[in-house]
C-alpha cells in the first residue's frame, strides 16, 4: 500500500446484514422498473436473459459492421455517462467496457488506481463511490475486495435516483460479465451442434481463486444436462460453495487431477492461470503446474469440435503454438467481451428494443 495513504473505514449500518443474505433471496433489490439495474453476480441471470443477451450481442456486432449501423448505435446512449473505477489491474475488461460504452455513444470517466483519487487523502471507498454517483449514470467496478461492487449498489440504491453498477471483477469471488461472454462464446461455437445444452466442460487450473470459473459454474443451472470436470491441483480445488450450488441444482460434476484422461471426453476446455495475486504465502507458489497446461501435442487428443477457452491473461497454461488451431477460441472469446458488454449496457438503459427493432 502507498505509504502516505491513510484509509478511512466508515460504518454504513445494515451492510453486513444485507451481504449475508443468500444471493437468490435478494435479487429483487437490484431490479428497477422490471429490469436489472445492477449486474453483480451470476445468480442474477436466467436462461431467457442469457439467450436475449447472446442475440443482442450478435445484433450489435452486425450493426457495427456498417457506418449507418454504427452511427445508430452511437446515438442510443449519447445522453449517458459512465465511470470506469478499476482499482485492480485489468487489460481486456477495462478496454472492452470502454469500447462497449463508445459503441453506444456514452461519455466516459476513469480511475485506474486509488493513488490518483482523493482516497490518498483518506476519503473512504464508500464516499468515493458516492461522489462518482453525483456525476454519472453507470459505475463499472474492478476491485480486489469480494462484495465491493455489491456494497456500492447497496449504498447507491438508497438514493432517490440510483445509479447502475456493474461488477467488472470482485477479488477471487465473481466476474459476472466474463461469465456472460463465456456463455456467448460457448453458444456461438456450438451453434451447429445444439448449443451449450448437453455439453461436457472441463475447467482447469486454479479453480479455488479463479473468479471466472466460479461465475461460469453458477450459470450452468440454466442449461440442460451439463457435465463439469474440475481439473486442478489438490490445493486449488473448486470451493465448497460452488459444489453445494451444483449439488442443489443437480448439475453433475467430477473433480480430478488427471487432465490427460479428461481431454478426449469434453466439448470445451476452459483453462485458467494460477492466481498468484491472492497467494497467502507467494514464495510457496513458485510451481507452474505443467501437468495442467495445454500443449500442441494435446490437439491430436481432443475432439474435432472441442473448443479451448481461457479468460486471459495467460502465462504458461496454453502453448502459443496452439493459437493457430481453429479450436483455439480464446482470442474470439476476448473480442466477444466487447459485444456482450455493449449488449448488457444497452439492456440496463432500455436501449435494447431499439437494436432489436433493426432486425424485425
Ligand atoms: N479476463 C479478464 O478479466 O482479463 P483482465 O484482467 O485483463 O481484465
Amino acid at each position: 500500500m502507498d505509504e502516505q495513504k491513510e484509509v478511512t473505514i466508515q460504518t454504513y449500518k445494515g451492510w453486513e446484514e444485507f451481504y449475508n443474505i443468500e444471493k437468490s433471496d435478494k435479487l429483487d433489490f437490484f431490479i428497477r422498473n422490471g429490469r436489472m439495474l445492477d449486474i453483480l453476480f451470476s445468480q442474477q441471470f436466467d436462461r431467457a436473459f442469457l439467450d436475449n443477451m447472446c442475440l443482442l450481442a450478435t445484433q450489435i456486432r452486425r450493426m457495427a459492421l456498417t457506418k449507418m449501423g454504427a452511427q445508430k448505435l452511437s446515438s442510443l446512449l449519447s445522453h449517458k455517462r459512465a465511470m470506469l473505477y478499476f482499482v485492480q489491474p485489468s487489460t481486456r475488461t477495462f478496454i472492452s467496457f470502454l469500447n462497449a460504452c463508445h459503441i453506444l455513444g456514452m461519455k466516459i470517466s476513469e480511475i485506474r488506481g486509488t493513488t490518483t483519487s482523493s482516497e490518498v487523502k483518506g476519503e473512504s471507498q464508500e464516499d468515493t463511490i458516492r461522489t462518482f454517483a453525483s456525476y454519472v449514470d453507470l459505475i463499472i467496478i474492478r476491485h480486489p475486495e469480494e462484495g465491493f461492487a455489491e456494497k456500492t449498489s447497496w449504498i447507491l440504491n438508497q438514493n432517490k435516483t440510483p445509479v447502475a453498477v456493474i461488477n467488472g471483477g470482485s477479488g477471487p469471488d465473481q466476474h459476472p460479465t466474463q461469465a456472460l461472454l463465456d456463455i456467448y462464446t460457448l453458444e456461438r461455437s456450438f451453434r451447429n451442434i445444439g448449443g451449450l445444452d448437453n455439453k461436457k466442460i472441463a475447467m482447469v487450473g486454479d479453480l479455488k481463486r479463479g473468479r471466472t470459473v466460479r461465475s461460469l459454474s453458477y450459470l450452468m443451472r440454466n442449461y440442460k444436462d451439463i457435465k463439469l470436470y474440475f481439473v486442478s491441483p489438490e490445493i486449488f480445488r473448486m470451493r465448497d460453495d460452488i459444489k453445494s450450488f451444483l449439488n442443489k441444482h443437480n448439475i453433475e460434476f467430477h473433480e480430478t487431477e488427471d487432465f490427460a484422461n479428461v481431454m478426449p471426453e469434453v466439448d470445451a476446455i476452459y483453462m485458467t492461470r494460477i492466481q498468484k495475486e491472492y497467494a497467502e504465502a507467494p514464495a510457496q507458489e513458485s510451481d507452474i503446474y505443467p501437468q495442467f497446461h495445454f500443449t500442441k501435442e494435446h490437439l491430436s487428443v481432443i475432439q474435432s469440435h472441442c473448443i479451448i477457452m481461457h479468460p486471459l491473461p495467460r502465462r504458461y497454461e496454453i502453448e502459443v503454438e496452439v493459437d493457430k488451431d481453429p479450436r483455439a477460441a480464446y482470442w474470439k472469446q476476448e473480442r466477444n467481451g466487447m459485444w456482450m458488454r455493449a449488449a448488457l449496457i444497452s439492456y440496463l438503459f432500455g436501449a435494447n428494443d431499439h437494436i432489436s427493432a433493426e432486425f424485425r
